[in-house]
């Protein structure tokens, strides 16, 4: 819908924008000429990022549908009405797979899946009146392929996929654009990354990490969801071999769905499976295995977008605990159990393998 330059002087919605793929994207499209409102619950991220963009910073918990419509009138107040909403803010697992408590399910229900229902609503009705506008959904490949990612994570991610094609087939034609970011693993916080210390020693550099060899850069993701909105492509996909494993799923389930579940369990070792209740752990004591639930509290998430907030990366660990190592613990674990499925992802014929890949991303192996 917008041409080369008609981003200028959008006004731009990024939730969760004050660190890694909200960050970038913010950055982004201030550098398009837009302005930008930076939403997040970190307050001090926030300003910093706003202040380095010249954009708006708004302390927002996406999670709750009234900060949402507060959200959407100081954007609107600043800049005139929303050309572009981003919902990109997530978080990882709070609780251990089934046996989570109702309040953990809640609370990732609210904020991966219906933050971006609340969002549509309030400024979808005033994009159909100006003619259109733009919906982004940073969402996961843990949306198209189920792996080792928490239950939470996976039902959650699944939901914004199912609600943005919802949006995209009952609003093209209204001029709404939906681009759906579905990346694995990417350099965030949700892999340990510290966008407030990044003269620490650089964690690309750690051996377990270089393992896994196809860690994007969120700026590789922005890059790649504007590049999709102008060419009007709903699916960002920065990892090749997740539309390899998508196409590999669909076409046949039963057999992927076997396939994955031997995987899965070695993965886990000796493990019978995610947890089921019998080890629920204590809250706030990270569990032995990574691939278990570790308790992260809603006041180290507020006050830390670092690895407290990780998802498990979707390589997609399950693995939430509070730092990187054992997140690239599972990762690496992963990564094994990936090399036999990724031999079946180079024997799709190449008329199958029609999603779009990127040049940029060489030797994507670790997704699953
Ligand atoms: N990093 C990965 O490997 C990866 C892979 C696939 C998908 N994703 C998705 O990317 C999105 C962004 O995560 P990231 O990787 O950039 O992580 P990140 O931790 O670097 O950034 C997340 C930002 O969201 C903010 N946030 C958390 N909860 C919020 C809430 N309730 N309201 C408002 N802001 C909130 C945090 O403060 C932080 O600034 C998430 O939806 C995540 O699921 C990440």
């Amino acid at each position: 819908m917008f041409g080369e330059m008609e981003l200028r002087e959008r006004c731009v919605v990024v939730t969760g924008g004050a660190h890694g793929i909200g960050r970038a994207l913010a950055e982004r499209f201030a550098a398009e000429g837009a302005h930008v409102v930076v939403a997040d619950v970190n307050a001090q991220r926030a300003e910093r990022i706003a202040a380095r963009i010249e954009g708006l910073p708004v302390v927002c918990d996406v999670g709750d549908p009234e900060q949402i419509s507060g959200l959407v009138e100081q954007a609107v107040g600043a800049y005139g009405p929303v050309d572009v909403f981003c919902s990109n803010a997530g978080i990882g697992d709070r609780g251990p797979g089934l046996a989570s408590t109702r309040e953990q399910i809640d609370e990732i229900t609210r904020v991966n899946l219906l933050s971006h229902l609340w969002a549509a609503q309030e400024v979808v009705p005033s994009m159909v009146e100006r003619g259109g506008g733009y919906l982004v959904q940073t969402i996961s490949s843990a949306s198209l392929i189920t792996g080792p990612s928490g239950m939470g994570y996976t039902v959650t991610k699944h939901g914004a996929l199912g609600f943005a094609e919802w949006m995209a087939l009952n609003y093209a034609h209204l001029g709404i654009t939906v681009t759906c970011l579905c990346p694995n693993a990417v350099n965030t916080g949700m892999m340990g990354r510290n966008e407030d210390d990044e003269s620490a020693s650089d964690e690309r550099d750690d051996p377990v990490r270089a393992t896994i060899g196809d860690i994007v850069e969120p700026e590789l993701c922005a890059d790649m969801t504007l590049e999709a909105m102008r060419e009007g492509r709903v699916l960002v996909l920065p990892h090749p071999r997740v539309g390899e494993a998508f196409l590999r799923k669909a076409g046949d389930y039963d057999r992927w769905l076997e396939g994955t579940n031997r995987r899965l369990r070695r993965l886990r070792g000796s493990s019978d499976g995610p947890s089921h209740g019998g080890d629920r752990p204590v809250p706030g004591q990270r569990s032995a295995s990574p691939l278990r639930y570790s308790a992260v509290s809603s006041s180290s998430r507020a006050s830390s977008s670092g690895p407290s907030g990780c998802p498990t990366a979707s390589t997609e660990s399950a693995s939430c605990s509070g730092r990187l190592a054992p997140t690239m613990g599972a990762v690496t674990a992963g990564l094994a159990s990936t090399q036999a499925t990724a031999k079946v992802a180079r024997d799709i014929p190449a008329s199958r393998a029609t999603l779009r890949r990127p040049s940029t991303v060489a030797n994507s192996r670790s997704c699953q």
